[in-house]
């Protein structure tokens, strides 16, 4: 719901409320952000100032009432004696950079407020209500749209700001955030998931202190380095207790999150696009369109949260055919066989695959022409005569005849120099003319602003696609971006990288919706672009290169603090594993990647009767239980040093599965008890796995089940041991 009364506009979702005014001035005055109020009565603050502080600057003389750097605004601007991180950065046609913009109208919808250069949130089942906030320069005229929208069941709301420059001649946006929230002065921690390649998502807590804290990603993509998923907690706050406020960007680039606090503890944080590596110049008349901004905030700490954006990303970020459909289990041929693919050993994979009534045969990287390794090919979307000498059209049809379908993988904003795309050309590839470039994996980078290259890319995948019918496309995206040029962008080449994601997005758009059932899984050597522009394309994502169940238990736990099990895509690998070594058993490493979407990603020619038996068993269990699984509430119900305890619950069917894994050999002769959540208390539960019980829900939330000590090969668990159950309501 948004309502305005005298000025002051509240927006309220299902258990929160978003409030903000208009001053005498017409500037907009952040009020409230949290629990839901109902009550008009609430007074703005700056209205009882009346005294302003030795040096600061007020926005006119004597004014009691703004001094721009303690005013709790709901978008700053530069020049005018805010001297915190503001939202706005613009170099006017005079050389000057001060804004003023002032409030002048505003309009209420009953529906999602339109972006039209990036892809946002929709509307969904529940509908939503939109609020557009007109904003003009005093001086320029230049015009500034705010615009919120508010999901009431998920207690979302989305922000979106708009430039429009109304001056005479050219601006140059430096920076245009696309949320700012200014906080109660208080003790607040930020949370970050920063990482690397095959490490994402490690949490880390800061204590927010005078200064500025930020994350940030300088990659090109969104990154693995930091997520641009962040909270901004109650210092005291907890897994389910406490003030948290969780944000995301409908963004795939270089994206900027901070928090500003000065000695007082009145804290600020705004995020968008990484102004330090992106500058816009915009041309009379022209707009520019921030990235769509998702904020929630909820007292019952990081749970509160997750629920939140897990629900709205599944319904509102999320779309298409595979909306809240259970997703398919696929085997992929990558650390199955790597690059060492032919028509012979793909065949038999699929055959042990069908075999353990696996879904799909996805057909990873190797399958060009002269693609043998990582230094080759890419751009050449032939496939290889001599690994599939009858084509790949062939192969796809025979493994259709087994029963199962086939997805194939592709990494199309890539080209190797090594490669007929290359030869004819050479100008399609990201390079500054004169300068050596960097590499990274042997490859470079299409040059993406370029609508020819669009035009190719496009083409070239829904060929792919058409040629071997496959059900399933996993798009892959393997290095950072290094030596920014764009052909067009030969005014300003810094606006290269956000050119570059708009190019993606429009391709990605053209060859999802020629496309509309098939299965798209965005990578980027893992979750290297694990954000919620992707998802609003694809609806899962490869979580990490990392296959080791101990590594995984850490990214996925990570990942699900913003985003929900059916979008995170997890293997079961060989052992020991690839990229550690780690010896860890299949049961383990199964339980891990079943709170995904699971599939599998080794190859069965060593396998004893006994695995092969033991793989059937995991896929007819996980087909059972997927959709519980997938579309379930997650909880994070234990994290310490010795243990990990997950639960995934369907709240409608009261199904679901939930797991203990033994980090650390633990010696404490005495079972572990995992309280479990989610339940009805008076409700009986029947629980499964090495050990059988009824019990109520009361029990199980409060008294906790007990898990039996005993491992498999000792009289306790060991280190990577897990135990699996199976909860439904009896
Ligand atoms: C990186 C991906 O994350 C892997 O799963 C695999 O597809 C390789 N690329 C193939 O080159």
């Amino acid at each position: 719901m948004i309502r305005e009364n005298n000025g002051i506009f509240y927006l309220e979702t299902e258990k929160t409320e978003y409030i903000f005014r208009i001053t005498q001035k017409g500037y907009l005055e952040h009020i409230y952000y949290g629990k839901r109020l109902n009550d008009d009565d609430i007074t703005p603050y700056t209205d009882r100032n009346t005294f302003i502080y030795g040096n600061c600057v007020e926005y006119e003389d004597n004014d009691r009432i703004i001094t721009a750097e303690h005013f709790k605004s709901e978008f700053s601007q530069p020049g005018r004696g805010d001297v915190r991180e503001i939202s706005v950065d613009i170099i006017h046609c005079d050389g000057t950079r001060t804004s003023d913009f002032l409030y002048k109208s505003y309009s209420v919808e009953n529906n999602k407020y339109i972006i039209d250069t990036l892809p946002c949130a929709y509307a969904g089942e529940y509908g939503v209500m939109s609020l557009s906030i007109n904003m003009e320069d005093a001086l320029t005229k230049d015009e500034l749209i705010l615009n919120y929208a508010v999901y009431e069941e998920s207690d979302v709301i989305t922000k979106n700001v708009v430039f429009t420059n109304k001056e005479s001649g050219a601006v140059t946006v430096r920076k245009l955030m696309s949320n700012q929230l200014d906080f109660e002065n208080g003790s607040y921690k930020m949370i970050n998931f920063n990482g690397g390649w095959a490490d994402e998502m490690n949490m880390s807590e800061r204590k927010i202190l005078p200064g500025i804290t930020s994350g940030a990603s300088f990659c090109g993509s969104s990154s693995s380095r930091t997520n641009p998923f962040i909270m901004v907690a109650d210092d005291k706050a907890g897994e389910d207790y406490g003030d948290v406020y969780a944000f995301n960007l409908v963004y795939s680039g270089n994206h900027y999150e901070s928090v500003y606090c000065d000695t007082a503890g009145a804290v600020r944080f705004i995020h968008g696009i990484n102004p330090s590596e992106t500058e816009f110049k915009i041309w009379p008349g022209e707009k520019f369109e921030a990235p769509e901004s998702v904020m929630c905030y909820s007292f019952s700490g990081y749970e509160g949260v997750s629920r939140n954006m897990h629900y709205f990303i599944q319904n509102n970020i999320v779309r298409g055919y595979w909306k809240n459909k259970v997703r398919p289990i696929v085997i992929n041929s990558w650390e199955s066989y790597y690059f060492d693919i032919n028509e012979d050993k793909l065949l038999k994979l699929a055959k042990s695959a069908a075999k353990c009534k696996m879904e799909v045969l996805v057909i990873d990287d190797g399958w060009f022409k002269g693609r043998n390794d990582d230094c080759t090919s890419l751009g050449d979307w032939e496939s290889d005569e001599t690994k599939f000498p009858e084509g790949l059209e062939s192969l796809t049809k025979k493994i259709r005849e087994l029963g199962m379908d086939v997805g194939i993988w592709i990494e199309p904003e890539m080209i190797s120099e090594k490669s007929t795309l290359y030869e004819k050309h050479p100008d399609w590839a990201v390079k500054i003319p004169n300068r050596n470039h960097a590499y990274g994996r042997h490859q470079l980078i299409l040059d993406m602003t370029n609508e020819e290259v669009q035009e190719y890319v496009i083409k070239a995948v829904c060929r792919v696609i058409e040629s071997c019918q496959a059900s399933y496309v996993k798009w892959d995206m393997n290095r950072v971006m290094s030596d920014y040029y764009g052909v067009k962008c030969l005014k300003n080449q810094l606006e290269f990288a956000h050119r570059y994601i708009m190019g993606v997005y429009k391709v990605m758009e053209k060859v999802t919706s020629a496309f509309p059932q098939v299965l798209f899984e965005s990578c980027a050597g893992g979750g290297n672009r694990f954000d919620l522009g992707m998802l609003c394309y694809m609806p899962q994502i490869w979580a990490s290169d990392n296959t080791d169940a101990g590594c995984r238990l850490n990214i996925q736990e990570g990942y699900s603090y913003g985003y929900p099990s059916s979008v995170i895509s997890a293997h079961v690998s060989q052992c020991p594993n690839h990229q550690t070594g780690r010896v860890i058993s299949l049961y383990t490493r199964f339980c891990v990647a079943a709170f995904g979407i699971t599939g599998f990603e080794c190859n069965f020619d060593n396998c004893t009767p006994k695995e092969l038996k033991a793989f059937e068993e995991m896929v007819e269990f996980y087909k059972q239980y997927r959709k519980y699984i997938q579309f379930g509430q997650f909880y994070r119900l234990k994290n310490d040093e010795k243990e990990n305890a997950w639960q995934l619950f369907d709240e409608r069917t009261q199904k679901g599965i939930f797991m203990l894994y033994r980090k650390d050999t633990a010696f404490k002769g005495v079972y572990s008890k995992i309280k479990l959540k989610g339940l009805k208390a008076d409700a009986k539960y029947k629980i499964s796995g090495d050990i059988q019980c009824i019990t109520t829900g009361n029990v199980l939330m409060n008294a906790g089940f007990a898990v039996p000590e005993n491992g498999t090969e000792h009289g306790f668990m060991m280190e990577n041991e897990t135990k699996l159950y199976t909860i439904e309501k009896i």
